[in-house]
């Protein structure tokens, strides 16, 4: 519970007032200043106490949430306001989940965690809730209605994949004909499929998802270089499969991470620009050259008045030892962390808000670096289809990546771009 206030409230004060105090009380020369810390310490401790409490009210009487809303927070203003809606913190919520993964043929198996055997749920009931706004409720019928005559195209790794299926099963509970759903070519979700599309008929609107994880081509190359190049990686050169990203509506960007030694260089893949090998590249300014490949792509192919873009940043994991493939290991936690502990922030992420901030054309950048940094509890661990390799990575639905997709809906909601015809 302590953890709703994670960040602005009492896990910031309670650290510092006990960082600050504990030595100063435990050494033998006892000031005044030490005990006014111990003052402070205690205080502030106190007001932690009483704030958890208080969210366990609100948690567990949501009438006593409401009245709690009419005080202080300002009304819902949106994205487009003066709010910034990835500033804020996690709340316990009792109206979440939004559905059921069990009942949602679109989420695949190794993200629901519950069928896979995790006991505690706590981990469902936390939403996300910016420091001078509200996210708007999930509405699913007026989402419909919105999406009417839609497409809506995610382009990147497992992580949009997620969130694909995350979109899909938050619409379906709103349509009571659940054939009237289905994948286009029929197929199943698979991790190494290149294009899955799901048709809502009776909305006549598509959800689409393309696997393309690095954004930028991958080639093998033949005889070029040294030996240990076995592919690369065409920094210069959108994913062949571009083309069919353009005609859309809403198109979704990620791409970060199999931006990793261990997935470039340990298989052989190295960088490449035009018609040269670029070995001794560092995977950052890679990740720029492909970024920057993306961006001028996004600025001549897209028409940016029908097509609505967004690029959501790095999804933070949490492995301890994350860098040492051998020694890191993963402990999904109960409860939200107090503490960013430095996940909050990704070069990836950095590298995405200076590129967009140079772009001519209005691309929305989705900051979810910091919110999932605080989300050690949300990861899918052992509860997946492979039990035996935890994962630390990916989240369980429903779950963060739903969020994801409520802030996106609150911009489509705040849009005229695309008003229902
Ligand atoms: C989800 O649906 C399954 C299958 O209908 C059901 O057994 C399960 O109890 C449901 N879980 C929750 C949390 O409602
Ligand atoms: C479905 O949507 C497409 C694309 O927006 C539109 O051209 C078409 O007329 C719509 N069909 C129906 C039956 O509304
Ligand atoms: C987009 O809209 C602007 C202003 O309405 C217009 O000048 C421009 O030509 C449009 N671009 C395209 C590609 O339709
Ligand atoms: C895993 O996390 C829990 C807290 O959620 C902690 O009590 C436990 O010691 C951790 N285990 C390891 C091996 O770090
Ligand atoms: C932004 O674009 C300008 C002009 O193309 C370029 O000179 C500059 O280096 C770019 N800045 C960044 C941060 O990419």
């Amino acid at each position: 519970m302590v953890n709703s206030f994670s960040r602005s409230t009492s896990g910031h004060y309670s650290r510092k007032g006990l960082s600050y105090g504990s030595p100063r009380v435990g050494g033998h020369r006892k000031t005044w200043v030490s005990r006014s810390f111990h003052i402070l310490v205690g205080t502030c401790l106190f007001v932690s106490f009483f704030l958890a409490m208080g969210c366990g009210y609100i948690y567990v009487f949501p009438s006593l949430s409401q009245a709690f809303h009419g005080y202080g927070i300002p009304k819902s203003i949106g994205p487009t306001g003066t709010c910034d809606v990835f500033e804020g913190s996690w709340v316990p919520y009792r109206g979440y989940p939004l559905y059921n993964s069990s009942e949602c043929p679109f989420t695949e198996r190794g993200f629901n965690c519950l069928a896979n055997g995790r006991k505690d749920n706590a981990y469902l009931k936390w939403r996300w809730k910016p420091k001078n706004c509200d996210i708007p409720l999930f509405h699913v019928r007026v989402v419909l209605e919105k999406l009417r005559g839609k497409r809506i195209v995610f382009v990147g790794d497992s992580m949009s994949r997620t969130q694909w299926e995350s979109l899909i099963c938050l619409l379906m509970n709103g349509v009571e004909d659940k054939k009237s759903i289905y994948e286009v070519n029929g197929n199943k979700i698979t991790k190494q499929i290149r294009f899955l599309g799901v048709r809502f008929s009776s909305f006549n609107f598509t959800i689409e998802f393309f696997r393309s994880v690095f954004l930028v081509q991958h080639g093998w190359v033949p005889r070029l270089g040294p030996k240990r190049v076995r592919s690369t990686l065409k920094l210069d050169k959108l994913d062949d499969i571009s083309k069919d990203w353009i005609d859309s509506d809403v198109l979704i960007f990620n791409t970060g991470q199999w931006w990793t030694p261990g997935k470039l260089f340990d298989t052989g893949c190295y960088f490449q620009v035009g018609k040269s090998l670029k070995l001794g590249m560092p995977i950052t300014a890679a990740y720029r050259t492909a970024l920057d490949t993306w961006a001028s792509w996004v600025e001549t192919m897209v028409n940016t008045n029908r097509t609505r873009v967004f690029f959501r940043t790095f999804e933070p994991s949490h492995w301890t030892h994350w860098s040492d493939q051998s020694r890191r290991f993963c402990n999904v936690t109960q409860f939200p962390m107090m503490e960013p502990n430095g996940r909050d922030q990704s070069p990836f992420s950095d590298i995405i808000q200076e590129v967009v901030k140079n772009m001519t054309v209005p691309v929305t950048v989705l900051r979810v670096t910091s919110m999932g940094a605080f989300r050690s509890d949300a990861h899918v661990g052992s509860w997946s289809d492979t039990p035996a390799v935890a994962d630390c990575s990916h989240w369980c639905l429903p779950g963060v990546p739903d969020v994801w997709n409520e802030i996106i809906i609150s911009y489509l909601l705040a849009d005229d771009k695309l008003t229902p015809q």
